[in-house]
């Protein structure tokens, strides 16, 4: 309510913010999590809350007049549709050189991600974030959060007879005649449902194809976990199609914060002011930035220190697909959840998930995200002509992660005797180096803030989501987000409530 008194303030529920609301509410805090984008639980007119990837409408992109799919062509043709304008699930954030992919609702990206839960090897943790005790978080707070999460494994017999996972299979004999090491990797998806809907006994989710744009059944979103334990609690109140758009020093002590209310069209349709005594920034690597970048430029708050804003990378994620010869087929009906990769980390600095591509026909094409090792970090700046928050990130700085992933690639090819496809994402255009679905760092541990995300300059301000990771996990990031956050909400629990 305007003009309230809260305790607790969390911006944005992803998994920094849900984790943060559990465990506060845990130790009998009252928590007020505020989400720009919409609840997600209720069902439109076709009787589902998600939209298929097939057929997206309405509710697929954070208001755009026309998809922006990660995959822009087919054999050439452009594959992007008119759609109404609506607060739909999934953000393509056009920063410049940088098309940034995000889950706008309650979960966060927790909604539209494959759901691929992976613990990065001690070694690379420990070169990324040096301050952190990694005896700690191998020994409790990964466990915690892989625990949080739900994560599990596919069943490996499962695994090598199923249909949809054909498109898997083809990927793992490629890479190990190629002599790297193919690697099943977790997820969040509840695999027993999914062996339920390969065999046609209940709705389908994963095996139809859902994943950008929600999966109604299977995947287990933070809704289903952390949030769902989280309201449990009676101590968790979230307010959805609300944004914070201020944050500053209120004369009587806490914070002032200033949350606009918008509706489906996006236009706000009223401004809310209430005063929290601690707030937690967990709007995302890029909503978070934005939100400091801006507050410390106009004066909100002053005190924040020049790291803010610092430190941004894409995680590396560069993507591309392979032409295959009419005797390896990737399969008509391919699972949308990506089970496995290859390491080439340590030699060649890529990781790469073999990804569907599924489009309901036989594309004997292998597709690819890779993370790799790139070096270049952006930084978020305020530009106060336009009013608005820049990213330096140039599109050129991919060429690190396209060679990295190359040296899989260039490799698997020549043994296989194929060729890169050219028209996934344009015309005769071989890498997807325009975007990236995992934004790290702006407001990196132990820089902008203390070693527990608290930041310099303001007591009882925190950041508590990606921001806090310097550009790279070396894996998918949200098991390290989460079990981070696991870490240090621990912390300012015991210390400063
Ligand atoms: P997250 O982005 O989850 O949450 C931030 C929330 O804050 C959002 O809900 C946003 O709407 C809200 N917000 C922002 N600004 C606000 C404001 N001013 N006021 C109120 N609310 C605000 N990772 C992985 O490990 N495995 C995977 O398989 C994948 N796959 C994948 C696919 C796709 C398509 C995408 C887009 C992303 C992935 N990821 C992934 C990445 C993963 O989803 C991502 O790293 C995490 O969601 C980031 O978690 P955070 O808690 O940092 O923020």
């Amino acid at each position: 309510d305007n003009g309230a008194h809260v305790p607790a303030l969390v911006i944005g529920t992803g998994y920094g913010g849900s984790v943060a609301a559990l465990r506060l509410a845990q130790a009998g805090v009252d928590v007020h999590m505020i989400e720009m984008g919409m609840a997600w639980d209720t069902p439109g007119s076709d009787g589902k809350i998600f939209c298929n990837t097939t057929t997206p409408d309405q509710r697929s992109y954070w208001l755009r007049t026309k998809t922006k799919q990660p995959l822009s062509n087919f054999l050439g043709f452009p594959i992007d549709k008119d759609i109404p304008r609506y607060t739909g699930i999934l953000d393509a954030e056009d920063m410049g050189g940088i098309i940034v992919y995000q889950g706008r609702g309650v979960g966060g990206g927790s909604l539209v991600n494959g759901g691929m839960a992976v613990t990065p090897r001690r070694a690379n943790f420990a070169a990324i974030l040096p301050s952190v005790d990694a005896e700690e978080m191998y020994g409790t707070y990964y466990p915690r959060a892989n625990a949080g999460l739900g994560v599990g494994l596919i069943d490996p017999a499962w695994f090598d007879t199923v249909d949809c996972y054909q498109f898997a299979r083809v990927g793992r004999k490629h890479a190990q005649r190629s002599g790297f090491p193919f690697v099943f990797v977790p997820d969040v998806y509840d695999w027993d449902y999914m062996k339920q809907e390969a065999a046609g006994t209940v709705p389908k989710s994963a095996v139809a194809g859902e994943i950008l744009y929600g999966n109604n059944h299977g995947k287990k979103s933070l809704q289903k976990t952390y949030l769902a334990q989280a309201r449990a609690t009676g101590r968790v109140t979230i307010s959805p199609l609300h944004k914070v758009t201020s944050v500053s020093p209120a004369p009587g002590g806490g914070y002032t914060v200033v949350i606009e209310q918008i509706d489906t069209t996006g236009a706000t349709t009223a401004t809310k002011t209430v005063v929290a005594a601690k707030v937690f920034f967990a709007a995302g690597s890029v909503g978070t930035s934005k939100l400091l970048v801006r507050l410390k430029a106009t004066g909100a708050l002053p005190a924040l220190n020049g790291e803010i804003g610092k430190g941004w990378g894409d995680n590396g994620n560069v993507m591309c697909g392979r032409a295959n010869h009419m005797w390896d087929p990737t399969g008509k009906v391919q699972a949308s959840i990506p089970c496995g990769g290859i390491d080439n980390w340590d030699a060649g600095g890529a990781f790469a998930e073999v990804a569907p591509l599924p489009t309901g026909i036989e594309t004997y094409a292998s597709f690819y995200l890779s993370i790799t090792k790139n070096p270049h970090r952006a930084e978020f700046t305020y530009n106060a002509a336009s009013g608005s928050v820049e990213l330096n990130w140039q599109t050129a700085w991919k060429q690190p992660s396209i060679d990295m992933a190359k040296t899989i690639f260039d490799k698997i090819n020549s043994k296989e005797g194929t060729i890169y496809r050219t028209d996934l994402f344009g015309l005769n255009k071989i890498w997807g180096d325009h975007l990236t679905y995992h934004p790290l760092g702006g407001a990196v541990l132990n820089k902008a803030t203390d070693n527990y995300g608290r930041l310099h300059g303001y007591t009882g301000l925190y950041v508590i989501d990606g921001a806090l990771i310097p550009g790279n996990t070396s894996v998918n990031p949200f098991v390290t987000i989460t079990a981070l956050a696991e870490r240090n909400i621990e912390k300012i629990i015991a210390t400063d409530l």
